[in-house]
């Protein structure tokens, strides 16, 4: 079913330390090596700061941009997996740090790892749908650092810290969205994170629990599938040709996954936003960084139509049609 949904504003906030493939000096690995498997040449790492306090930075950008009164919130999800702590969540967090304690807020956290912010997305929109919600603001917010085990270099190097947002809202009729999302709860082991903790990374020690485990290549042949199926349900749902989509914004893993499925699906590269080069992967996050990043480079604009695709631990994937 077609969904209405506006996309008012865009945000997006990078962690404060840029991190370059060279900077990795204690791995045994290469630029090289990094770049011709991944296309990352660089990712940014947090020093102080929590998931909140770069969904913070991220939201107040995404409100500007929408030009709202922030008061005018009533609906905050963060798609995170690395939150400040268990309890309260990120978006109660995000409340309280935005001054909207005195206003009545539906705030809480959504955990689909790198599907996540589809996952959010979907999700506001149905609420819109509904007329639960009026306002909302979404973000995707990691500090994925937390969980890495910085002396597994075929994990360590692929992944960063960030978050993007954006303001929802039910104005208008003619930003129709249509959804797709599935899960296969059954290969968790593929890609798990069992605990969080905060790391100095210039003093990392071995971890022996609580980092993220991935099996690199199934997690590879997983995506391609993952995102292949992601565009084909959407454009089915939507009743849409892959030709009147003018963009697609994939979960930002890795370029070869990309490649493989402009190859496979034989879209050109060129429809597929990309900005994981420097930004590395930042799960929840990639999705909307890379859109908030286009938007304010002039390359999304007004009228266009996109899918945000997304695929992640769970397994899960996920992907939605929208009208800017
Ligand atoms: O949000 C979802 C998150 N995850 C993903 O999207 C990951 C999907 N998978 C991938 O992106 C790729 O599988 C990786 C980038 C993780 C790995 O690339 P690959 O081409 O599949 O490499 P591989 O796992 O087959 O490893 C090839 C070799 C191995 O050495 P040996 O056994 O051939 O001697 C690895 O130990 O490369 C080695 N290797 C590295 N060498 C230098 C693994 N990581 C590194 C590294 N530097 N950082």
């Amino acid at each position: 079913m077609n969904e209405y949904v506006k996309i008012k504003g865009m945000g997006y906030a990078t962690a404060q330390r840029r991190v370059n493939n060279t900077d990795f000096t204690w791995l045994d690995t290469s630029d090289e090596w990094i770049t011709s498997r991944t296309g990352i040449n660089s990712r940014y790492v947090t020093e102080t700061e929590n998931t909140s306090d770069l969904a913070l930075r991220a939201a107040v950008s995404a409100i500007e941009d929408a030009g709202i009164d922030k008061r005018d919130i009533d609906t905050i999800i963060v798609a995170t997996f690395t939150p400040d702590m268990l309890t309260p969540s990120v978006a109660s967090i995000l409340q309280a740090k935005l001054g909207l304690n005195d206003c009545p807020i539906m705030a809480f956290d959504l955990n689909s790892a790198c599907t996540g912010f589809v996952m959010a997305f979907q999700t506001v929109s149905a609420f819109i749908q509904t007329g639960r919600t009026k306002t909302a603001l979404i973000v995707g917010a990691e500090t994925l650092s937390k969980v890495m085990d910085w002396h597994d270099r075929g994990t360590c190097v692929l992944f960063g810290d960030g978050a993007g947002a954006f303001i929802c809202t039910n104005q208008g009729t003619q930003h129709v969205a249509s959804h797709f999302a599935n899960s296969r709860g059954d290969l968790e082991d593929v890609l798990s994170a069992e605990g969080l903790k905060l790391q100095d990374i210039s003093d990392a020690q071995p971890l022996t629990s609580g980092t993220l485990k991935m099996q690199g290549q199934a997690v590879f042949r997983f995506a391609v599938d993952a995102i292949s199926d992601g565009i084909r349900q959407v454009i089915e749902k939507s009743g849409l040709t892959l030709d009147q989509i003018d963009y697609i914004i994939p979960h930002q893993a890795n370029l070869r996954i990309i490649a493989h499925v402009a190859s496979k699906m034989k879209i050109p590269q060129e429809k597929f936003i990309t900005n994981l080069e420097r930004f590395g992967n930042t799960s929840a996050a990639s999705i909307p960084i890379a859109m908030a990043e286009a938007k304010a480079n002039g390359i999304l604009k007004e009228g266009q139509r996109i899918i945000m695709v997304g695929f992640g631990a769970g397994l899960t994937w996920a992907g939605s049609t929208v009208e800017l």
